[in-house]
Protein backbone atom coordinates (compact mmCIF):
# COMPACT_ATOMS: atom_id res chain seq x y z
CA UNK A 1 0.00 0.00 0.00
CA UNK A 2 1.38 3.69 -0.86
CA UNK A 3 0.61 6.20 1.64
CA UNK A 4 1.85 9.69 1.54
CA UNK A 5 3.96 11.44 3.45
CA UNK A 6 4.80 15.22 4.77
CA UNK A 7 8.42 15.90 3.17
CA UNK A 8 8.86 17.73 6.22
CA UNK A 9 5.98 18.76 8.95
CA UNK A 10 6.16 22.34 10.06
CA UNK A 11 7.99 22.66 13.12
CA UNK A 12 5.72 21.59 16.15
CA UNK A 13 3.32 19.93 14.27
CA UNK A 14 2.82 16.08 14.38
CA UNK A 15 3.83 13.70 11.38
CA UNK A 16 1.03 13.18 9.42
CA UNK A 17 0.46 10.76 6.70
CA UNK A 18 -2.62 11.07 4.26
CA UNK A 19 -3.57 7.70 2.77
CA UNK A 20 -6.76 9.18 2.01
CA UNK A 21 -6.19 11.16 -1.04
CA UNK A 22 -8.04 14.54 0.80
CA UNK A 23 -6.39 16.72 -1.66
CA UNK A 24 -8.30 15.71 -4.59
CA UNK A 25 -11.15 14.73 -1.54
CA UNK A 26 -12.35 11.72 -4.12
CA UNK A 27 -12.26 7.86 -3.33
CA UNK A 28 -10.40 5.14 -5.07
CA UNK A 29 -12.70 4.36 -7.58
CA UNK A 30 -14.17 1.38 -6.46
CA UNK A 31 -15.45 3.45 -4.09
CA UNK A 32 -17.33 5.94 -5.93
CA UNK A 33 -18.59 2.69 -7.77
CA UNK A 34 -19.80 1.42 -4.99
CA UNK A 35 -22.12 4.76 -3.78
CA UNK A 36 -22.94 5.10 -7.33
CA UNK A 37 -24.72 0.78 -6.69
CA UNK A 38 -25.42 2.04 -3.40
CA UNK A 39 -27.95 4.71 -4.57
CA UNK A 40 -29.31 2.74 -7.60
CA UNK A 41 -30.15 -0.40 -5.43
CA UNK A 42 -33.89 -0.97 -4.51
CA UNK A 43 -33.12 -0.17 -1.04
CA UNK A 44 -30.93 2.78 -1.67
CA UNK A 45 -28.02 3.15 0.76
CA UNK A 46 -25.46 5.68 1.46
CA UNK A 47 -22.15 4.13 4.01
CA UNK A 48 -22.21 5.85 6.61
CA UNK A 49 -18.16 7.24 6.53
CA UNK A 50 -19.76 9.44 3.89
CA UNK A 51 -21.03 11.47 7.17
CA UNK A 52 -17.60 12.85 7.63
CA UNK A 53 -16.49 15.55 5.31
CA UNK A 54 -14.99 18.83 7.22
CA UNK A 55 -18.84 19.73 7.75
CA UNK A 56 -19.96 16.40 8.79
CA UNK A 57 -17.26 16.20 11.31
CA UNK A 58 -18.08 19.52 12.73
CA UNK A 59 -21.62 18.67 12.99
CA UNK A 60 -20.89 15.50 14.48
CA UNK A 61 -18.91 17.69 16.62
CA UNK A 62 -22.08 19.43 17.64
CA UNK A 63 -24.23 16.63 18.53
CA UNK A 64 -21.87 15.03 21.14
CA UNK A 65 -22.88 18.39 22.95
CA UNK A 66 -26.91 18.19 22.72
CA UNK A 67 -28.61 17.47 25.18
CA UNK A 68 -30.18 14.01 23.93
CA UNK A 69 -27.25 13.05 22.75
CA UNK A 70 -26.27 10.94 25.94
CA UNK A 71 -23.52 8.69 24.21
CA UNK A 72 -21.16 11.12 24.62
CA UNK A 73 -21.47 12.58 27.76
CA UNK A 74 -22.02 9.43 29.66
CA UNK A 75 -18.66 7.85 28.03
CA UNK A 76 -17.08 10.65 29.22
CA UNK A 77 -17.98 9.94 32.57
CA UNK A 78 -16.97 6.68 32.68
CA UNK A 79 -13.87 7.35 32.16
CA UNK A 80 -13.80 9.95 34.43
CA UNK A 81 -14.50 7.55 37.20
CA UNK A 82 -12.63 4.32 35.53
CA UNK A 83 -9.71 6.03 33.95
CA UNK A 84 -7.25 4.58 36.44
CA UNK A 85 -8.51 1.21 36.64
CA UNK A 86 -8.60 1.26 33.02
CA UNK A 87 -4.76 1.61 32.94
CA UNK A 88 -4.55 -1.08 35.53
CA UNK A 89 -6.24 -3.02 33.15
CA UNK A 90 -4.00 -2.54 30.38
CA UNK A 91 -0.79 -2.57 32.61
CA UNK A 92 -1.98 -6.13 33.79
CA UNK A 93 -2.30 -7.12 30.50
CA UNK A 94 1.23 -7.05 30.19
CA UNK A 95 1.44 -3.68 28.49
CA UNK A 96 4.10 -1.38 29.51
CA UNK A 97 4.53 1.65 26.71
CA UNK A 98 1.28 1.19 24.42
CA UNK A 99 1.07 3.01 20.96
CA UNK A 100 -2.54 4.52 21.50
CA UNK A 101 -4.43 3.84 17.92
CA UNK A 102 -7.43 6.07 17.77
CA UNK A 103 -10.25 5.19 15.49
CA UNK A 104 -12.16 7.77 13.74
CA UNK A 105 -9.94 9.89 16.28
CA UNK A 106 -12.14 13.09 14.83
CA UNK A 107 -11.37 15.75 17.46
CA UNK A 108 -8.84 13.95 19.27
CA UNK A 109 -10.55 14.85 22.68
CA UNK A 110 -11.20 11.19 23.72
CA UNK A 111 -7.33 10.46 23.60
CA UNK A 112 -6.51 13.83 25.18
CA UNK A 113 -7.89 12.42 28.45
CA UNK A 114 -6.90 9.12 28.22
CA UNK A 115 -3.05 10.31 27.34
CA UNK A 116 -2.39 11.30 31.02
CA UNK A 117 -3.05 7.98 32.21
CA UNK A 118 -1.49 5.91 29.88
CA UNK A 119 1.48 7.07 28.87
CA UNK A 120 1.12 6.21 25.57
CA UNK A 121 4.97 6.02 23.66
CA UNK A 122 3.14 6.75 20.23
CA UNK A 123 0.01 8.19 19.73
CA UNK A 124 -1.79 7.36 16.35
CA UNK A 125 -4.97 8.95 15.19
CA UNK A 126 -7.11 7.91 12.47
CA UNK A 127 -9.51 9.78 10.48
CA UNK A 128 -11.60 9.61 6.92
CA UNK A 129 -11.72 13.42 7.18
CA UNK A 130 -8.16 14.50 6.98
CA UNK A 131 -7.95 17.96 7.18
CA UNK A 132 -10.22 17.86 10.56
CA UNK A 133 -7.74 15.11 11.68
CA UNK A 134 -4.87 17.22 10.60
CA UNK A 135 -5.70 19.97 12.79
CA UNK A 136 -7.15 18.29 16.10
CA UNK A 137 -3.65 15.85 15.78
CA UNK A 138 -1.78 19.62 15.74
CA UNK A 139 -4.12 20.84 18.68
CA UNK A 140 -2.99 17.12 20.85
CA UNK A 141 0.88 17.70 19.95
CA UNK A 142 0.83 21.30 21.95
CA UNK A 143 -0.73 19.81 24.61
CA UNK A 144 2.04 17.16 25.06
CA UNK A 145 4.93 18.33 23.17
CA UNK A 146 6.99 15.75 23.76
CA UNK A 147 4.68 12.73 22.97
CA UNK A 148 5.20 11.15 19.14
CA UNK A 149 2.16 11.25 17.51
CA UNK A 150 1.59 9.96 13.61
CA UNK A 151 -1.76 11.07 11.95
CA UNK A 152 -2.87 8.85 9.32
CA UNK A 153 -5.55 9.74 7.37
CA UNK A 154 -7.38 6.23 6.08
CA UNK A 155 -10.48 4.41 5.28
CA UNK A 156 -10.09 1.77 8.40
CA UNK A 157 -13.13 -0.02 7.50
CA UNK A 158 -11.51 -1.10 4.12
CA UNK A 159 -7.71 -2.27 5.73
CA UNK A 160 -6.21 -2.02 9.22
CA UNK A 161 -2.68 -2.45 7.75
CA UNK A 162 -1.25 0.23 9.27
CA UNK A 163 2.41 2.40 7.95
CA UNK A 164 5.69 1.09 9.07
CA UNK A 165 5.92 4.48 11.33
CA UNK A 166 3.47 2.75 13.53
CA UNK A 167 5.15 0.86 16.55
CA UNK A 168 4.76 -2.75 16.14
CA UNK A 169 4.70 -3.18 19.77
CA UNK A 170 2.09 -2.69 22.71
CA UNK A 171 -0.31 -1.88 20.21
CA UNK A 172 -3.65 -0.89 22.18
CA UNK A 173 -7.15 -0.18 19.68
CA UNK A 174 -9.26 2.65 21.21
CA UNK A 175 -12.40 2.57 19.13
CA UNK A 176 -15.13 4.78 21.52
CA UNK A 177 -18.33 6.43 20.59
CA UNK A 178 -20.01 3.27 20.09
CA UNK A 179 -18.79 3.24 16.73
CA UNK A 180 -18.45 -0.22 16.45
CA UNK A 181 -21.96 -0.10 16.75
CA UNK A 182 -22.08 1.02 13.01
CA UNK A 183 -21.16 -1.94 11.38
CA UNK A 184 -23.89 -5.11 11.61
CA UNK A 185 -22.69 -7.43 14.39
CA UNK A 186 -21.45 -9.93 11.72
CA UNK A 187 -19.63 -7.14 10.10
CA UNK A 188 -18.66 -5.93 13.84
CA UNK A 189 -17.07 -9.47 14.13
CA UNK A 190 -14.89 -9.22 11.21
CA UNK A 191 -13.32 -6.29 11.93
CA UNK A 192 -12.93 -7.39 15.69
CA UNK A 193 -10.66 -10.31 14.41
CA UNK A 194 -8.67 -7.83 11.66
CA UNK A 195 -7.83 -5.88 14.61
CA UNK A 196 -6.12 -8.47 16.71
CA UNK A 197 -4.89 -9.90 12.91
CA UNK A 198 -0.95 -10.88 13.11
CA UNK A 199 -1.00 -9.34 9.67
CA UNK A 200 -3.74 -6.32 10.08
CA UNK A 201 -4.17 -4.67 13.22
CA UNK A 202 -1.56 -6.49 15.74
CA UNK A 203 -3.48 -5.13 18.89
CA UNK A 204 -2.29 -6.39 22.27
CA UNK A 205 -5.88 -5.11 23.68
CA UNK A 206 -9.02 -2.99 22.12
CA UNK A 207 -10.82 -0.10 24.59
CA UNK A 208 -13.72 -0.29 23.45
CA UNK A 209 -17.04 2.12 24.28
CA UNK A 210 -20.25 0.86 23.64
CA UNK A 211 -23.92 2.03 23.69
CA UNK A 212 -26.53 -0.07 25.52
CA UNK A 213 -30.00 -0.96 24.68
CA UNK A 214 -32.43 0.77 26.74
CA UNK A 215 -35.62 2.87 26.58
CA UNK A 216 -36.72 3.68 22.64
CA UNK A 217 -37.96 7.25 23.49
CA UNK A 218 -34.42 7.54 25.03
CA UNK A 219 -32.79 5.88 21.58
CA UNK A 220 -34.97 7.86 19.09
CA UNK A 221 -34.28 11.27 20.79
CA UNK A 222 -30.69 10.56 20.53
CA UNK A 223 -30.61 10.70 16.87
CA UNK A 224 -33.44 13.17 16.43
CA UNK A 225 -32.98 15.81 18.41
CA UNK A 226 -35.45 19.01 18.46
CA UNK A 227 -32.89 21.26 17.41
CA UNK A 228 -32.60 19.71 13.76
CA UNK A 229 -28.64 18.67 14.30
CA UNK A 230 -28.47 15.70 13.74
CA UNK A 231 -31.19 15.98 10.57
CA UNK A 232 -28.29 18.24 9.57
CA UNK A 233 -25.57 16.23 9.99
CA UNK A 234 -27.63 13.33 8.12
CA UNK A 235 -28.71 15.33 5.33
CA UNK A 236 -25.03 16.60 5.00
CA UNK A 237 -24.04 13.66 3.40
CA UNK A 238 -25.80 14.65 0.31
CA UNK A 239 -23.87 17.28 -0.20
CA UNK A 240 -21.04 15.70 0.40
CA UNK A 241 -22.22 12.95 -2.39
CA UNK A 242 -22.58 15.82 -4.75
CA UNK A 243 -18.61 17.34 -4.17
CA UNK A 244 -17.85 13.49 -4.65
CA UNK A 245 -19.57 12.18 -7.97
CA UNK A 246 -21.25 15.40 -8.90
CA UNK A 247 -25.22 14.25 -8.41
CA UNK A 248 -28.04 17.24 -7.80
CA UNK A 249 -29.29 16.42 -4.57
CA UNK A 250 -31.27 18.99 -2.85
CA UNK A 251 -31.36 18.59 0.86
CA UNK A 252 -34.43 20.33 1.12
CA UNK A 253 -36.41 17.73 -0.59
CA UNK A 254 -35.30 15.47 2.14
CA UNK A 255 -36.36 14.66 5.55
CA UNK A 256 -34.39 13.29 8.41
CA UNK A 257 -36.28 9.79 10.05
CA UNK A 258 -34.64 8.07 12.89
CA UNK A 259 -36.14 4.55 14.41
CA UNK A 260 -35.55 1.81 16.92
CA UNK A 261 -35.77 -1.81 16.03
CA UNK A 262 -36.43 -3.31 18.62
CA UNK A 263 -36.25 -6.75 16.74
CA UNK A 264 -33.05 -5.96 15.82
CA UNK A 265 -31.79 -3.76 18.31
CA UNK A 266 -30.47 -1.24 16.20
CA UNK A 267 -31.17 2.83 15.98
CA UNK A 268 -31.51 2.97 11.75
CA UNK A 269 -31.44 5.88 10.02
CA UNK A 270 -32.81 7.40 6.75
CA UNK A 271 -33.05 10.36 4.52
CA UNK A 272 -36.68 10.20 2.93
CA UNK A 273 -37.79 11.96 -0.18
CA UNK A 274 -40.38 14.37 0.37
CA UNK A 275 -41.59 14.81 -3.05
CA UNK A 276 -40.98 12.58 -6.42
CA UNK A 277 -38.05 13.64 -7.51
CA UNK A 278 -35.05 12.40 -9.83
CA UNK A 279 -31.45 12.81 -9.02
CA UNK A 280 -28.92 12.49 -11.42
CA UNK A 281 -24.89 12.51 -11.83
CA UNK A 282 -22.31 11.85 -14.28
CA UNK A 283 -23.30 8.17 -15.54
CA UNK A 284 -26.26 7.76 -13.60
CA UNK A 285 -29.67 8.59 -12.31
CA UNK A 286 -32.17 7.52 -9.92
CA UNK A 287 -35.65 7.88 -9.33
CA UNK A 288 -37.36 8.70 -5.86
CA UNK A 289 -40.88 8.60 -4.97
CA UNK A 290 -42.36 10.34 -2.22
CA UNK A 291 -41.62 8.81 1.07
CA UNK A 292 -38.81 6.59 -0.34
CA UNK A 293 -36.23 6.59 1.51
CA UNK A 294 -32.27 5.98 1.38
CA UNK A 295 -30.53 4.21 4.34
CA UNK A 296 -28.01 6.26 5.70
CA UNK A 297 -26.61 4.59 8.96
CA UNK A 298 -27.78 1.43 11.84
CA UNK A 299 -26.23 2.07 15.33
CA UNK A 300 -26.21 -1.58 16.90
CA UNK A 301 -27.04 -1.62 20.26
CA UNK A 302 -25.48 -4.14 23.00
CA UNK A 303 -25.96 -5.40 26.29
CA UNK A 304 -23.17 -6.30 28.08
CA UNK A 305 -23.39 -10.00 27.82
CA UNK A 306 -23.96 -9.81 24.02
CA UNK A 307 -20.88 -7.26 23.62
CA UNK A 308 -18.82 -10.04 25.91
CA UNK A 309 -19.87 -12.48 23.64
CA UNK A 310 -18.99 -10.75 20.63
CA UNK A 311 -15.16 -9.92 21.64
CA UNK A 312 -15.07 -13.49 22.97
CA UNK A 313 -15.59 -14.32 19.61
CA UNK A 314 -13.52 -12.55 17.90
CA UNK A 315 -10.60 -14.11 19.72
CA UNK A 316 -9.77 -11.46 22.68
CA UNK A 317 -9.55 -12.61 26.49
CA UNK A 318 -9.58 -11.39 29.91
CA UNK A 319 -12.40 -9.18 29.21
CA UNK A 320 -13.71 -6.39 31.40
CA UNK A 321 -16.20 -3.37 31.41
CA UNK A 322 -16.83 -0.28 32.97
CA UNK A 323 -20.55 1.41 33.12
CA UNK A 324 -22.30 4.35 34.15
CA UNK A 325 -25.22 3.89 37.11
CA UNK A 326 -28.01 3.85 34.47
CA UNK A 327 -26.23 1.10 32.55
CA UNK A 328 -26.70 2.93 29.73
CA UNK A 329 -23.24 2.92 28.06
CA UNK A 330 -19.85 0.73 28.51
CA UNK A 331 -16.29 0.92 28.03
CA UNK A 332 -14.88 -2.61 27.49
CA UNK A 333 -11.10 -3.67 27.88
CA UNK A 334 -10.60 -6.96 25.66
CA UNK A 335 -6.49 -8.24 25.96
CA UNK A 336 -5.19 -10.29 22.40
N1 LIG B 1 -21.33 6.34 16.26
C1 LIG B 1 -22.36 7.32 16.46
C2 LIG B 1 -23.62 6.60 16.97
O1 LIG B 1 -24.01 5.60 16.41
C3 LIG B 1 -22.64 8.05 15.18
C4 LIG B 1 -23.85 8.93 15.16
C5 LIG B 1 -24.38 9.63 16.18
C6 LIG B 1 -24.68 9.24 14.08
N2 LIG B 1 -25.47 10.34 15.78
C7 LIG B 1 -25.66 10.12 14.51
C8 LIG B 1 -24.69 8.84 12.78
C9 LIG B 1 -26.64 10.59 13.67
C10 LIG B 1 -25.66 9.31 11.94
C11 LIG B 1 -26.61 10.19 12.37
O2 LIG B 1 -24.19 7.02 17.95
Amino acid sequence: MNFARDSQPAPGSPRFIDNYGQTAGIPAPSGLEALAAGLGATQASIAPKYFYNALGSRLFEAITVLDEYYPTRTEARIFDKASGDIAQAIAASGITRPCLIDLGAGNCAKSARLIPWLQPQQYVPVDISVDFLRESAGQVQTAFPALDIVGIGMDFSQSLVLPSEVQTHDRVFFYPGSSLGNFSPEEALVFLKQISDAHQGRARGLLLGIDLVKDKAVLEAAYDDALGVTAAFNKNVLLHINDLIGADFDVRQWRHVALFNEADSRIEMYLQAECDLTVRWPGGERRFLAGERIHTENSCKYTLESMSELLENAGFSGIRYWTDPDQWFAVFWAAV
